[in-house]
């Protein structure tokens, strides 16, 4: 048995895989936030195909915490119907589901929105001018945070991640490039994770202890003067006891920087964030071969594997997978005709 297929169990929740679908925004929601058809099709498929743990894309928590107009949301009890259909219909097909909350900060290029973060700096010329949050912002946002994670108790996620990459919100708090404040929440790495360590006492006010929760983030901004792997390592040990079970490594996107991407270019990031914090950590980005993402577990070097544009070209990567790792697993049964055998 490869350990690919091996289950993973983390709080209450068994996961039978430990192949995770990255979270990746469709922007195919309508403009209050609602999901559809698309979404309905787009994940259930995902599930079909084998996935261990689906995670829903970036769902902002108030309007101005879109990234785009088309944003799925979770900001209104009218969302919790329609991600319901969805997460019922993915746990039916043996998958577990998570959801990742998420604000985009200075990069929400919604429509009619004031954009806020901590710091009255733009992305990039292309982008609004945020307004530097107050105080009253800030407690705004975690309520957001908390409210929206008390509708993922009603929809039946499985899990939540913490949108803390990509220099969003989060995000931008956490690097010392994007918050340039001198009161208590920038300044020190235990001023810069303040938002952050609020925004998980919010969010674990509802969604209890014995329920898993994912932390995401940027382990390298790929600037000298901003986070690499040892600084989220620091920063995550700063938060760790506010209840984050598992932390989802990736890269990249607090500036305007494309980094050079190959295979496993961020499992390293990953492995440092296991060793420095003792978490369980989910390494990926350009995973495409089952053999490397069972070296990746093998080896030690994180727990589970997340995929994204893979997933998107081949929804059954998993069911192949387990055929070149030689592994049994179960096809669906309509699709029994089309297994591969040995
Ligand atoms: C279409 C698309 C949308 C994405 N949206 C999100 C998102 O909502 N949240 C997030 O954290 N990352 C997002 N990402 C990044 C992916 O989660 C993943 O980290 C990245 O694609 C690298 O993995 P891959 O090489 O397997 O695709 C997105 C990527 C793609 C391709």
């Amino acid at each position: 048995m490869s350990k690919l297929f091996t289950s993973f169990k983390i709080k209450d929740l068994n996961i039978k895989n430990r192949i995770v679908m990255a979270p990746m925004c469709m922007y195919s929601a309508d403009k209050s936030g609602n999901s559809n058809d698309w979404h309905f099709v787009h994940y259930t498929s995902r599930a079909v195909g084998g996935v261990g743990l689906i995670l829903q894309e970036a769902t902002a928590v108030e309007p101005r915490g879109r990234i785009s107009s088309n944003d799925l949301g979770l900001w209104d009890d009218n969302h919790i119907e329609g991600l319901k259909k969805i997460v019922d219909s993915v746990k039916k097909h043996g998958a577990s589901m998570g959801v990742q909350l998420a604000h985009a900060g200075r990069k929400c290029e919604a429509e009619n929105e004031q954009i806020i973060a901590p710091s009255s700096i733009a992305y990039s010329e292309e982008y609004r001018l945020p307004k530097e949050m107050t105080r009253e912002d800030i407690k705004t946002v975690v309520k957001a945070f908390k409210d929206a994670a008390k509708r993922c108790i009603e929809v039946g996620y499985d899990i939540i991640e913490i949108h803390g990459a990509h220099g969003y919100l989060i995000n931008e708090f956490l690097s010392p490039v994007t918050n340039k404040r001198t009161d208590e929440y920038g300044g020190s790495a235990e001023n810069r994770a303040r938002f952050l360590k609020e925004v998980l006492r919010g969010v674990r006010e509802v969604w209890t202890e014995d329920k898993p929760l994912i932390l995401r983030v940027t382990a390298e901004d790929y600037v000298e003067e901003g986070n690499h792997p040892e600084d989220l390592a620091e920063l995550i040990n700063l938060v760790k006891e506010d209840g984050v079970d598992i932390i989802n490594v990736s890269s990249g996107g607090l500036v305007n920087i494309v980094p050079k991407a190959f295979q496993g270019y961020q499992v390293k990031f990953a492995e440092v964030i296991k060793e420095r914090t003792g978490l369980p950590v989910i390494a990926g980005g350009l995973i495409i071969d089952p053999h490397m993402a069972e070296e990746i577990l093998q080896n030690k070097r994180a727990d589970l594997v997340y995929l994204g544009r893979e997933l998107l070209r081949n929804p059954n990567w998993p069911l192949l997978a387990a055929h070149e790792l030689k592994d049994e697993v179960p096809w669906p049964s309509q699709y029994e005709r089309a297994k591969l055998r040995r």
